[in-house]
């Protein structure tokens, strides 16, 4: 069972003070990077490219070729956006990885940088986790001291400065566009493309936006080659990834797997649902993807067999919910989250993530009608594909997936005046603890 997980993000995260600089380098940490040093920044392009690696933000656009895309020839400077926002509900592999292992995430952000011929690199980080902001600015500040940053980088002429920037705390400055906004200063809300990023990004000029994961993954390419990291995963999902399990879990945590491993491994790595209880639904990528059920626990978690299975792969957040949790009330938590985070610039989002809070909060207390179903489909249609960035799309994805499974239970709330699941659930919940 053992062999399933492929530990290379996650493998010193037990190690004292896995954080310091000195026990990144003992486990072999910044050789990579001498090795960067060395190779043409093209070369480096291509073993990305040739390793397969797709972004691990969600979208999983592959990284060698967004890297690719940077107009050399343009006389701006070009720039690296670690995307450290993480705000999506279920969503938390980089923050631990900021934590556990800062290191890993800086010596990729140089030789990305290398790559892309950038001298200046930005790390966003969501404003609220200020013991992240401080670590990763500890670790920055010991890579500077050690020469891994700054001017002529173990003598090889390459200069590069890193600026942690913390947000104010937006989900939407997730998204790659507002977060240059916000970055330059202004209000976080997303820019109308093309122009894309690669092009006209920050200071309208070249940048590259990856995410934590995807650039924390560089070094182990360079390190260990490109056909290594592609013989692990799946045909068009290479390499290995962190999967975040929580909720109903014995052991929730992260569980770094070749893309491809199931929920039903994942689940047995993790000490099974808590004892006496079974899966009832669960989200392959954060509360933005579709939930599926049990009968989808041996689906492949690969870009593609969950999108076949009629979701996405998203970020790899497993949210696991047992048979007593209401899905109406986690929908309409949900619901609340996305209405509360959209940005306003548009009107089927800003309105319709309103509207779709005031019905579901009827269907969930059991005033609502039968018809109300239908009515939330149609917001939701209109919503999808209508709203100027994906958050909106994002934000009807849990209530389309869950009438779709979970219809009866809608019902149920109406022909109960209430949500069935009162006051057993909170009974359950109190006796056993929320683990
Ligand atoms: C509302 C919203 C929030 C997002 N939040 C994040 C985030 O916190 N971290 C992240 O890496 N990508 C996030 N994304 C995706 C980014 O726009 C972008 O695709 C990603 O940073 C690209 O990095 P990658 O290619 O390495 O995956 C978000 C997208 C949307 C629409
Ligand atoms: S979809 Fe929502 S978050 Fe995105 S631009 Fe429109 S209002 Fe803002």
């Amino acid at each position: 069972m053992a062999d399933t997980l492929t530990p290379v993000l996650t493998a010193d995260w037990a190690d004292e003070q896995s954080w310091k600089l000195a026990t990144y380098e003992r486990n072999g940490g910044y050789r990579a990077l001498r090795t960067a040093l060395r190779m043409a920044p093209d070369d480096i392009i291509t073993a990305v490219k040739d390793s397969g690696l797709r972004g691990r933000g969600g979208a999983g656009f592959p990284t060698g070729m967004k890297w690719g895309f940077i107009p050399q020839d343009n006389p701006n400077p070009k720039y690296l956006v670690v995307n450290a926002d993480e705000s999506e509900p279920g969503t938390c592999k980089d923050i631990p990885l900021m934590m556990a292992s800062p290191h890993t995430l800086v010596e990729g952000v140089v030789i990305s940088s290398f790559a892309i011929r950038a001298n200046r690199a930005f790390i966003y980080i969501r404003g609220e986790v200020v013991h992240v902001v401080r670590r990763v600015q500890a670790a920055v500040a010991e890579a500077y001291a050690a020469g891994h940053l700054g001017r002529n980088i173990h003598g090889s002429g390459y200069d590069l400065d890193v600026v942690v920037h913390a947000g104010a705390g937006a989900y939407i400055c997730g998204e790659e566009t507002a977060l240059l906004e916000g970055l330059e200063g202004r209000r976080g809300q997303p820019r109308l493309r093309p122009p894309f990023p690669a092009v006209a990004g920050l200071y309208a000029s070249p940048t590259v936006i990856n995410n934590v994961e995807s650039i924390a993954s560089v070094p182990s390419i360079v390190g260990n080659g490109a056909e290594w990291f592609a013989s692990m995963g799946t045909e068009k999902s290479k390499g290995f990834g962190i999967f975040s399990l929580s909720g109903h879990v014995a052991n929730p945590g992260q569980y770094e797997a070749p893309l491809g491993v199931t929920l039903r491994t994942l689940i047995d790595l993790a000490g099974g649902v808590r004892h006496g209880h079974e899966l009832k639904f669960w989200t392959p990528g954060g509360s933005s993807t579709p939930i599926l059920t049990a009968e989808h626990l041996d689906v492949p978690l690969d870009f593609e067999a969950v999108a076949g299975a009629g979701s996405m792969l998203g970020t790899r957040a497993l949210q696991i919910f047992d048979e007593t949790t209401c899905v109406v009330r986690s929908v309409l938590r949900w619901t609340e989250f996305y209405k509360h985070e959209s940005c306003g610039k548009c009107t089927p989002c800003r309105e319709g993530t309103y509207w779709l809070v005031q019905v579901l909060t009827k269907l969930e207390n059991g005033t609502g009608q039968e018809k109300d179903l239908g009515v939330l489909l149609d917001q939701c249609d209109n919503i999808l594909g209508r709203a100027f960035c994906a958050l909106g799309d994002g934000a009807t994805s849990p209530i389309t997936s869950s009438i779709e499974y979970f219809r009866d239970e809608y019902l149920q709330h109406l022909t109960n005046g209430g949500c069935p699941f009162d006051p057993v659930a909170s009974t359950l919940f109190a006796a056993e603890g929320a683990r």
